[in-house]
């Protein structure tokens, strides 16, 4: 029996903090997935704060093929669409997720686990993100109407139990800057054509009149006539000058995931998703997120009671 980070479904915080490190010139893979698990045994209800925990894939499946899906793959090759759109290929090697209550105490926390990680590995990318206005986007549209249910969303982010790497889950992380005075020239129902949702209230556009380049239409990958679900937990980033989307998703199917991102580029058929005008991809990753069963097995004692120090 194994356990799923809880995190990925924890509700409720204002702010989070994304931490993307890269190992140092002397270090492993297996040492700081044994750093990092060791950081996370120090997370209890006191620190009230969510962490998960995500790791470059070819650095899991080499440390645990055990408990490791048969066939991750890393975001290494730029995706580049038809038109010359590219997606960046920014893959790094830990993934943290820091979330909390206020901005303060995040930055507290992620500052005692940068402090504690600064051994084995490098900070390569630091974002600090907010949940905008109730779960909408800065572009001012509710995202994350189409995620499953609570009760469903184990059923979309995890492994089912018994397949390799059971109770993990496969990330897709990517940094999007927002052009929002360009987006905002735009009317209203030029908007709702771009995004394939009402801005109000997120009501679907009937599938005869959904632009065929609109974002949902580009997202909706369909498998035997089902559509295939995911479980996002975007948020917002930046300051006035310079702000984007958070995209965190989640999937116990990686090829699902790419799939989008072929579909977003335009790579099947040409057509490029209509929101990529307005936003442009800054970064781009995959992490494994092991199960919790599977991440304790690297923590001990001994650096625990260092880290605790
Ligand atoms: C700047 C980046 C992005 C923004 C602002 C954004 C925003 C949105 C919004 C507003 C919706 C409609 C409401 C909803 O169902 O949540 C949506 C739907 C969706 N997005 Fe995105 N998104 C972004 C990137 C991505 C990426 C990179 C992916 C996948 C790789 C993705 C996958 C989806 C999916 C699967 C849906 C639901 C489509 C459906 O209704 O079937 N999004 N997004």
């Amino acid at each position: 029996m194994a356990y799923p980070q809880v995190g990925i479904f924890a509700m409720g915080a204002p702010a989070h903090s994304y931490l993307e490190f890269e190992i140092v010139p002397t270090g492993s893979g297996l040492e700081l997935v044994k750093a990092i698990a060791n950081i996370a045994m120090l997370q209890s209800t006191v620190s009230g704060l969510n962490l998960v925990v995500g790791v470059r894939p070819s650095i899991w499946s080499s440390i645990a093929p055990a408990d490791s899906p048969s066939e991750l793959f890393e975001f290494i090759e730029p995706i580049a669409g038809p038109d010359g759109f590219v997606m960046p290929a920014t893959q790094r090697d830990l993934w943290l997720w820091i979330s909390g209550p206020s901005v303060g105490q995040v930055f507290d926390g992620s500052s005692r686990i940068l402090e504690n990680l600064s051994r084995h590995a490098v900070l390569a990318e630091d974002i600090s993100a907010w949940s905008y206005q109730n779960n909408r986007d800065l572009t001012g549209f509710i995202d994350g109407s189409a995620n499953p249910s609570l009760l469903e969303a184990p059923d979309v982010a995890l492994i089912p139990p018994n397949a390799p790497g059971e109770y993990g889950s496969i990330l897709l992380f990517q940094k999007w800057r927002h052009d929002l005075k360009s987006f905002g020239e735009l009317s209203v129902e030029e908007q709702e054509k771009v995004i394939g949702r009402t801005k109000k209230t997120s009501e679907e556009i009937p599938e005869n009149d959904l632009p065929v380049n609109s974002h949902v239409a580009r997202t909706t990958v369909t498998e035997g006539g089902d559509e295939l679900p995911i479980f996002r937990r975007n948020t917002s980033y930046g300051t006035t000058s310079n702000h984007g989307t958070v995209f965190v998703g989640f999937s116990n199917d990686q090829d699902r995931l790419h799939e989008m991102l072929n579909r977003m580029t335009g790579i099947p058929d040409g057509i490029r998703d209509a929101l990529t005008r307005y936003t442009t991809p800054l970064t781009g990753s995959y992490y494994f997120i092991p199960s919790i069963t599977s991440l304790r097995k690297f923590s001990d004692e001994t650096e625990f009671m260092i880290a605790k120090r």
